[in-house]
């Protein structure tokens, strides 16, 4: 009696020892106790769970087995009556489940290879992962690294993207931290591998938070910072002191945009120069100083309200266009936000947009304009970007330059925070007339 008390005494201690373990210190519970019992589970399982989501494979495979002889039986039985056994090596039909790899943890979930099935591709494994993850009970299941012949599943057990830590400023030139991305990794944009951005989703989906990360970020930095407010100038105004200009209607954005083009142009000049071929190759002193330009509703850059603005519309769009031609190698970055971002907007914008290499797609009211932000990608990328709920906003798709995609959030930068910031550095901000008026004297590379 007293022993079996001991016993579960010892049961509950160590119970309430590994309760208190995961509360105190989940990383090393995960790492320690958690992952290796969801590993064993997972490959005890593997089979049913790959033949319940259909990725199992019949081969013809020689088996011992027992070789009954039915017999009928007396008249009073029906059904027939095995009497005899033999067993025999004879041919049968085996089900295969895909061979999986070592499982690796991740801080979230963990990740395994998988090797394909003669016949299958990848897609199957997309179209079978929903399926896998409420096998597993995780958040989700994503195909990831697809080689020839294997694939990656990449299983994370909760959504890391409910609550965001992150802090936008790196240290780095160029570079932001705006969020996380949903395999818990930082979400890094580094303007000088992605140069330019496409931000879209309607409205108070987050795409002005994303701006106020980015703004936030940048701000310590030696950069130049440009906005362009047709809205009013509502949304940058209070960020004046950290731009080095603001556009806040038609007339003044053709002026900036005229002289934006006429800097990068100075920059092509200077470079041409010097044999440089961008503005990073350029001996340390001549070195343009960078300037990010943002613009939030890239719409108003393009609305006519009447034909006398016809001209004005077009010299803004081949403008637009011709900086983000060449912003890349004379460091002008573009950050061009919008509810749609579509050919309907006027000629250009589809041009536009193919300049714009980074891409960042919110929720969205309709299918159309994710597939605008990202159909050139994974179809699973569209489908994770129209199931995104409206009560998250700042999540978001994004895709960079290698082709993946991921599922993301920025980190939540209020208005006040993004003015402090601006307010902060303003002494940083360099003065717009100096930028473009004085260009280094170009002078033939000795
Ligand atoms: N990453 C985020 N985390 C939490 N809340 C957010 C986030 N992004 C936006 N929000 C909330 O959503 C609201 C709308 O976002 P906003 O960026 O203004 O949307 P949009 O510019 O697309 O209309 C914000 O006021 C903020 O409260
Ligand atoms: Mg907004």
């Amino acid at each position: 009696m007293t022993h079996s008390l001991l016993v579960l005494g010892v049961l509950a201690a160590a119970a309430a020892g590994l309760w208190a373990w995961r509360r105190c210190h989940p990383v090393s519970f995960w790492y320690s106790v958690g992952f290796p019992a969801r590993a064993v589970l997972v490959y005890l399982t593997w089979h049913h769970v790959a033949s319940g989501c259909k990725l199992t494979r019949n081969r013809r495979r020689f088996r011992l087995t027992p070789d009954a002889i039915p017999v009928v039986g007396p008249a009073s039985r029906s059904a027939a009556t095995v009497v005899e056994h033999k067993r025999r090596v004879r041919r049968v039909d085996v089900e295969r489940s895909p061979r999986l790899g070592i499982l690796r943890p991740t801080r979230l979930g963990w990740r395994m290879r998988l090797r394909l099935h003669d016949g299958q591709v990848p897609a199957d494994y997309e179209k079978a992962a929903e399926g896998i993850a409420h096998a597993w009970r995780v958040h989700s299941v994503r195909v990831v690294d697809v080689r020839p012949g294997r694939v990656t599943l990449w299983a994370t057990m909760r959504d890391p993207l409910v609550e965001v830590v992150s802090v936008p400023e790196t240290g780095e030139l160029l570079t932001v931290r705006p969020g996380k991305l949903e395999n818990g990794r930082d979400w890094v944009i580094d303007f000088r591998t992605v140069p330019h951005w496409l931000n879209v989703g309607a409205t108070q989906s987050g795409k002005s938070n994303l701006a106020n990360a980015l703004l936030k970020g940048l701000a310590p930095q030696p950069v130049a910072l440009v906005g362009f407010d047709l809205k009013g100038g509502v949304e940058f105004t209070p960020y004046a002191p950290r731009l080095s200009a603001l556009a806040t209607t038609r007339k003044e954005s053709v002026d900036l945009l005229v002289d934006l083009v006429d800097e990068v142009e100075n920059r092509m000049a200077t470079c041409r120069a010097h044999g440089a071929r961008n503005v990073w190759t350029l001996p340390e002193d001549l070195r343009p100083i960078p300037i990010v330009v943002l613009v939030d509703e890239v719409a108003e850059l393009f609305l006519m309200a009447d034909k006398s603005e016809k001209d004005e519309v077009a010299k803004t769009a081949t403008a637009l266009l011709r900086v983000a031609q060449l912003g890349r190698a004379f460091a002008v970055y573009l950050v061009v936000c919008g509810q749609r971002v579509g050919s309907d907007l006027g000629p250009g914008v589809t041009a536009l947009r193919a300049q714009l290499s980074g891409r960042v797609c919110h929720r969205v009211n309709d299918p159309e304009t994710a597939n605008m932000a990202l159909g050139d990608l994974d179809p699973a990328a569209l489908d994770a970007a129209r199931v995104i709920a409206a009560e998250t906003p700042g999540v978001c798709i994004v895709a960079g330059q290698d082709g993946s995609w991921h599922r993301a959030r920025s980190v939540y930068v209020p208005e006040g925070e993004a003015e402090q910031a601006a307010r902060d550095f303003a002494h940083l901000t360099p003065d717009w007339e100096t930028l473009v008026g004085s260009a280094p004297v170009v002078r033939p590379a000795a």
